[in-house]
Protein backbone atom coordinates (compact mmCIF):
# COMPACT_ATOMS: atom_id res chain seq x y z
CA UNK A 1 0.00 0.00 0.00
CA UNK A 2 1.74 3.17 -1.28
CA UNK A 3 1.24 6.01 1.48
CA UNK A 4 2.43 9.22 2.13
CA UNK A 5 5.64 10.02 4.24
CA UNK A 6 3.38 12.22 6.62
CA UNK A 7 0.47 9.44 6.82
CA UNK A 8 3.81 6.79 7.71
CA UNK A 9 5.15 9.51 10.50
CA UNK A 10 2.08 10.70 11.66
CA UNK A 11 1.08 7.25 13.25
CA UNK A 12 4.26 6.61 14.23
CA UNK A 13 4.08 10.35 16.48
CA UNK A 14 0.94 9.37 17.75
CA UNK A 15 1.57 5.89 18.69
CA UNK A 16 5.40 6.54 20.13
CA UNK A 17 7.70 4.50 18.11
CA UNK A 18 9.95 4.93 14.71
CA UNK A 19 9.94 4.07 11.26
CA UNK A 20 13.06 2.42 9.13
CA UNK A 21 13.84 4.72 6.35
CA UNK A 22 16.48 1.77 4.35
CA UNK A 23 18.39 3.59 0.72
CA UNK A 24 18.16 1.08 -1.96
CA UNK A 25 20.32 1.53 -5.19
CA UNK A 26 19.07 -1.73 -6.67
CA UNK A 27 16.21 -4.46 -6.88
CA UNK A 28 17.54 -6.75 -3.90
CA UNK A 29 17.33 -4.02 -1.44
CA UNK A 30 13.72 -2.72 -2.05
CA UNK A 31 13.00 -6.47 -2.18
CA UNK A 32 14.67 -7.25 1.08
CA UNK A 33 13.07 -4.33 2.72
CA UNK A 34 9.13 -5.35 1.41
CA UNK A 35 10.22 -8.88 2.75
CA UNK A 36 11.11 -7.70 6.31
CA UNK A 37 8.41 -5.12 6.57
CA UNK A 38 5.68 -7.77 5.56
CA UNK A 39 7.33 -10.51 7.60
CA UNK A 40 6.78 -8.20 10.64
CA UNK A 41 3.86 -6.34 9.84
CA UNK A 42 6.08 -2.56 9.79
CA UNK A 43 4.97 0.33 7.99
CA UNK A 44 8.40 1.24 5.90
CA UNK A 45 10.10 3.86 4.12
CA UNK A 46 12.23 2.97 1.03
CA UNK A 47 14.31 5.59 0.24
CA UNK A 48 17.14 6.82 -2.65
CA UNK A 49 19.86 9.47 -2.07
CA UNK A 50 21.23 11.48 -4.95
CA UNK A 51 23.82 8.95 -5.43
CA UNK A 52 20.97 5.85 -5.49
CA UNK A 53 19.51 7.61 -8.05
CA UNK A 54 22.44 8.89 -10.25
CA UNK A 55 23.36 5.00 -10.19
CA UNK A 56 20.21 3.67 -10.99
CA UNK A 57 17.76 5.91 -12.25
CA UNK A 58 15.05 8.04 -10.75
CA UNK A 59 12.76 5.70 -12.93
CA UNK A 60 14.13 2.48 -12.16
CA UNK A 61 13.93 3.49 -8.46
CA UNK A 62 11.08 5.13 -8.97
CA UNK A 63 9.31 1.77 -10.47
CA UNK A 64 11.12 -0.68 -8.67
CA UNK A 65 9.42 0.99 -5.49
CA UNK A 66 6.18 1.59 -6.44
CA UNK A 67 5.82 -1.98 -7.81
CA UNK A 68 6.96 -3.18 -4.08
CA UNK A 69 4.62 -0.82 -2.44
CA UNK A 70 1.22 -1.37 -4.82
CA UNK A 71 1.47 -5.25 -3.88
CA UNK A 72 2.59 -5.03 -0.06
CA UNK A 73 -0.18 -5.69 2.45
CA UNK A 74 1.97 -2.78 5.07
CA UNK A 75 2.19 1.13 4.69
CA UNK A 76 5.12 2.20 2.12
CA UNK A 77 6.62 5.65 0.82
CA UNK A 78 8.85 6.22 -1.23
CA UNK A 79 10.89 8.72 -0.12
CA UNK A 80 13.78 10.93 -1.56
CA UNK A 81 16.70 11.34 0.94
CA UNK A 82 18.82 13.99 1.39
CA UNK A 83 17.36 16.39 -1.66
CA UNK A 84 19.69 19.77 -2.59
CA UNK A 85 18.32 20.12 -6.03
CA UNK A 86 15.20 21.84 -6.74
CA UNK A 87 14.39 19.97 -9.96
CA UNK A 88 15.48 16.97 -8.77
CA UNK A 89 12.78 16.93 -6.50
CA UNK A 90 10.75 17.85 -8.93
CA UNK A 91 11.63 15.20 -10.97
CA UNK A 92 11.02 12.56 -8.22
CA UNK A 93 7.69 13.84 -7.62
CA UNK A 94 7.15 13.45 -10.91
CA UNK A 95 8.03 9.81 -10.93
CA UNK A 96 5.65 9.44 -8.06
CA UNK A 97 7.68 9.74 -4.49
CA UNK A 98 5.35 10.41 -1.92
CA UNK A 99 7.99 12.12 0.15
CA UNK A 100 10.95 14.53 -0.32
CA UNK A 101 13.36 15.77 1.98
CA UNK A 102 15.03 19.12 1.30
CA UNK A 103 19.00 19.53 2.94
CA UNK A 104 19.59 22.87 3.51
CA UNK A 105 21.33 22.31 6.72
CA UNK A 106 25.08 23.53 5.20
CA UNK A 107 23.16 27.26 4.44
CA UNK A 108 22.74 29.77 6.95
CA UNK A 109 19.35 29.26 8.87
CA UNK A 110 17.64 32.09 6.81
CA UNK A 111 18.26 30.73 3.45
CA UNK A 112 18.26 27.46 4.92
CA UNK A 113 14.08 28.73 5.38
CA UNK A 114 13.78 30.23 2.04
CA UNK A 115 15.02 27.05 0.14
CA UNK A 116 12.78 24.72 2.41
CA UNK A 117 9.47 26.90 2.29
CA UNK A 118 9.88 26.67 -1.29
CA UNK A 119 10.04 23.11 -1.43
CA UNK A 120 7.05 22.76 1.12
CA UNK A 121 4.75 24.90 -1.11
CA UNK A 122 5.03 23.26 -4.36
CA UNK A 123 5.52 19.63 -2.37
CA UNK A 124 2.47 20.11 -0.62
CA UNK A 125 0.62 21.50 -3.39
CA UNK A 126 0.84 17.91 -4.86
CA UNK A 127 -0.04 15.88 -1.41
CA UNK A 128 3.49 15.20 -1.26
CA UNK A 129 5.20 15.34 2.02
CA UNK A 130 8.36 17.36 3.17
CA UNK A 131 11.25 16.30 5.73
CA UNK A 132 14.10 19.56 6.25
CA UNK A 133 17.35 19.47 8.51
CA UNK A 134 18.65 21.80 10.83
CA UNK A 135 21.84 21.25 12.62
CA UNK A 136 24.64 19.53 10.80
CA UNK A 137 24.99 15.65 10.91
CA UNK A 138 28.24 15.59 8.73
CA UNK A 139 30.31 12.34 8.37
CA UNK A 140 32.34 10.17 11.60
CA UNK A 141 33.96 11.85 14.35
CA UNK A 142 35.85 10.24 17.02
CA UNK A 143 34.89 12.49 19.53
CA UNK A 144 33.52 16.40 19.79
CA UNK A 145 34.28 18.98 21.81
CA UNK A 146 31.43 21.08 24.02
CA UNK A 147 31.70 24.07 21.65
CA UNK A 148 31.92 21.80 18.50
CA UNK A 149 28.00 20.31 19.67
CA UNK A 150 27.11 23.94 19.97
CA UNK A 151 28.11 24.78 16.73
CA UNK A 152 27.12 21.81 15.12
CA UNK A 153 23.87 20.36 16.68
CA UNK A 154 20.44 21.44 16.54
CA UNK A 155 19.49 24.47 18.43
CA UNK A 156 16.02 24.05 20.12
CA UNK A 157 15.43 27.86 19.47
CA UNK A 158 16.11 27.59 15.57
CA UNK A 159 14.17 23.88 15.10
CA UNK A 160 11.02 26.42 16.28
CA UNK A 161 11.27 29.10 14.30
CA UNK A 162 12.31 26.89 11.03
CA UNK A 163 9.09 24.53 11.56
CA UNK A 164 6.88 27.81 11.93
CA UNK A 165 8.64 29.52 8.87
CA UNK A 166 8.38 26.43 6.85
CA UNK A 167 5.48 24.20 7.80
CA UNK A 168 7.46 20.83 7.15
CA UNK A 169 5.88 17.62 8.11
CA UNK A 170 9.24 16.82 9.55
CA UNK A 171 12.77 17.61 11.23
CA UNK A 172 16.03 15.50 11.06
CA UNK A 173 18.19 16.59 14.13
CA UNK A 174 21.38 16.77 14.51
CA UNK A 175 22.58 14.89 17.77
CA UNK A 176 25.81 13.02 17.87
CA UNK A 177 25.07 10.72 14.94
CA UNK A 178 26.75 11.00 11.55
CA UNK A 179 26.80 8.90 8.31
CA UNK A 180 28.67 5.88 7.62
CA UNK A 181 30.82 3.72 9.79
CA UNK A 182 31.78 4.73 13.28
CA UNK A 183 35.29 4.70 13.95
CA UNK A 184 34.44 5.05 18.55
CA UNK A 185 31.06 4.51 19.78
CA UNK A 186 28.39 7.15 19.19
CA UNK A 187 27.03 9.38 22.00
CA UNK A 188 23.94 10.87 21.36
CA UNK A 189 22.26 14.13 23.27
CA UNK A 190 19.57 12.70 24.63
CA UNK A 191 18.32 15.58 26.66
CA UNK A 192 18.45 17.64 23.08
CA UNK A 193 16.16 14.78 21.82
CA UNK A 194 13.68 15.27 24.92
CA UNK A 195 13.41 19.15 24.39
CA UNK A 196 13.09 19.78 20.70
CA UNK A 197 10.13 16.79 20.32
CA UNK A 198 8.72 18.61 23.44
CA UNK A 199 9.22 22.16 21.54
CA UNK A 200 8.15 20.55 18.15
CA UNK A 201 5.26 18.26 19.17
CA UNK A 202 6.16 16.46 15.43
CA UNK A 203 7.30 13.52 14.12
CA UNK A 204 11.59 14.28 14.57
CA UNK A 205 13.94 11.74 12.21
CA UNK A 206 17.87 10.44 12.88
CA UNK A 207 20.30 10.31 10.40
CA UNK A 208 23.45 8.19 10.46
CA UNK A 209 21.84 5.56 12.63
CA UNK A 210 23.88 2.38 11.25
CA UNK A 211 25.77 1.23 13.96
CA UNK A 212 24.27 3.17 16.39
CA UNK A 213 24.05 0.63 19.85
CA UNK A 214 21.10 -1.14 20.49
CA UNK A 215 20.44 0.76 23.51
CA UNK A 216 20.66 3.99 22.17
CA UNK A 217 18.38 3.44 19.77
CA UNK A 218 15.59 2.51 21.54
CA UNK A 219 16.43 5.58 24.10
CA UNK A 220 16.17 7.96 21.06
CA UNK A 221 12.72 5.93 19.93
CA UNK A 222 11.42 6.37 23.50
CA UNK A 223 12.07 10.43 24.09
CA UNK A 224 10.53 10.79 20.66
CA UNK A 225 12.29 9.94 17.25
CA UNK A 226 9.81 8.54 14.85
CA UNK A 227 11.90 7.86 11.29
CA UNK A 228 15.29 5.77 11.65
CA UNK A 229 17.67 6.52 8.14
CA UNK A 230 19.74 3.51 7.53
CA UNK A 231 22.34 2.55 4.98
CA UNK A 232 26.11 1.52 5.97
CA UNK A 233 24.66 -1.36 7.85
CA UNK A 234 22.73 -2.83 4.85
CA UNK A 235 25.68 -1.85 2.91
CA UNK A 236 27.99 -3.78 5.28
CA UNK A 237 25.54 -7.00 5.19
CA UNK A 238 25.33 -7.22 1.52
CA UNK A 239 29.15 -6.72 1.01
CA UNK A 240 29.80 -9.88 4.18
CA UNK A 241 27.43 -12.24 2.52
CA UNK A 242 28.63 -11.96 -1.32
CA UNK A 243 32.69 -11.73 -0.14
CA UNK A 244 31.27 -14.78 2.14
CA UNK A 245 29.84 -16.61 -1.27
CA UNK A 246 32.54 -16.17 -3.55
CA UNK A 247 34.99 -17.06 -1.23
CA UNK A 248 33.47 -20.52 -1.04
CA UNK A 249 32.40 -20.65 -4.47
CA UNK A 250 34.96 -19.26 -6.52
CA UNK A 251 33.76 -20.44 -9.79
CA UNK A 252 29.89 -19.84 -9.67
CA UNK A 253 28.95 -17.06 -12.15
CA UNK A 254 25.58 -17.08 -11.30
CA UNK A 255 24.61 -13.21 -10.69
CA UNK A 256 21.55 -14.52 -8.75
CA UNK A 257 23.53 -16.99 -6.81
CA UNK A 258 26.22 -14.48 -5.33
CA UNK A 259 23.60 -11.83 -4.63
CA UNK A 260 20.44 -13.97 -3.68
CA UNK A 261 22.02 -14.95 -0.61
CA UNK A 262 23.32 -11.18 0.10
CA UNK A 263 19.25 -9.92 -0.10
CA UNK A 264 18.24 -12.70 2.34
CA UNK A 265 21.22 -11.40 5.07
CA UNK A 266 19.83 -8.15 4.26
CA UNK A 267 15.97 -8.64 4.78
CA UNK A 268 17.02 -10.43 8.27
CA UNK A 269 18.94 -7.18 9.53
CA UNK A 270 16.10 -5.46 8.72
CA UNK A 271 13.70 -7.12 10.09
CA UNK A 272 15.52 -7.22 13.44
CA UNK A 273 15.59 -3.53 13.22
CA UNK A 274 12.19 -2.73 12.89
CA UNK A 275 11.64 -4.72 15.56
CA UNK A 276 14.42 -2.48 17.90
CA UNK A 277 12.27 0.68 16.60
CA UNK A 278 9.16 -0.77 17.41
CA UNK A 279 7.50 -0.64 14.25
CA UNK A 280 6.54 -4.50 14.15
CA UNK A 281 3.01 -5.05 14.19
CA UNK A 282 2.30 -1.50 13.94
CA UNK A 283 1.03 -1.74 10.01
CA UNK A 284 -2.71 -0.62 9.61
CA UNK A 285 -5.14 -1.35 6.76
O1 LIG B 1 22.87 9.88 3.81
C1 LIG B 1 23.59 9.33 3.02
C2 LIG B 1 23.34 7.97 2.56
O2 LIG B 1 24.08 7.03 3.28
C3 LIG B 1 23.55 7.87 1.08
O3 LIG B 1 24.87 7.68 0.71
O4 LIG B 1 25.26 9.25 -1.22
O5 LIG B 1 26.62 7.14 -0.95
O6 LIG B 1 24.22 7.04 -1.64
P1 LIG B 1 25.27 7.79 -0.88
P1 LIG C 1 24.02 5.53 7.77
O1 LIG C 1 24.62 5.11 6.47
O2 LIG C 1 25.06 5.97 8.75
O3 LIG C 1 23.10 4.50 8.32
O4 LIG C 1 23.15 6.84 7.49
C1 LIG C 1 22.03 6.74 6.67
C2 LIG C 1 21.37 8.05 6.48
O5 LIG C 1 21.31 8.89 7.36
C3 LIG C 1 20.74 8.31 5.18
O6 LIG C 1 20.19 9.57 5.10
ZN1 LIG D 1 21.22 11.10 6.16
Amino acid sequence: MLVTGKAILHHAHENEYAVGAFNVNNMEQVQAIIEAAEETKSPVIIQASQGGLQYAGVEYIAQMAKVAAEKASVPVAIHLDHGTDFKQIMLCIRNGFTSVMIDGSHYELEENIRKTKQIVEMAHAVGVSVEAELGKIGGTEDDISVDEKDATYTDPDEAEKFVAETGIDSLAIAVGTAHGPYKGEPKLDFDRIKIIKERLNMPIVLHGSSGVPEESIKKAVSLGINKINIDTDIRMVFHKAVKEFIASNPDTYDPRKIVGPARKAMKEVIAEKMNMFGSSDKAWK
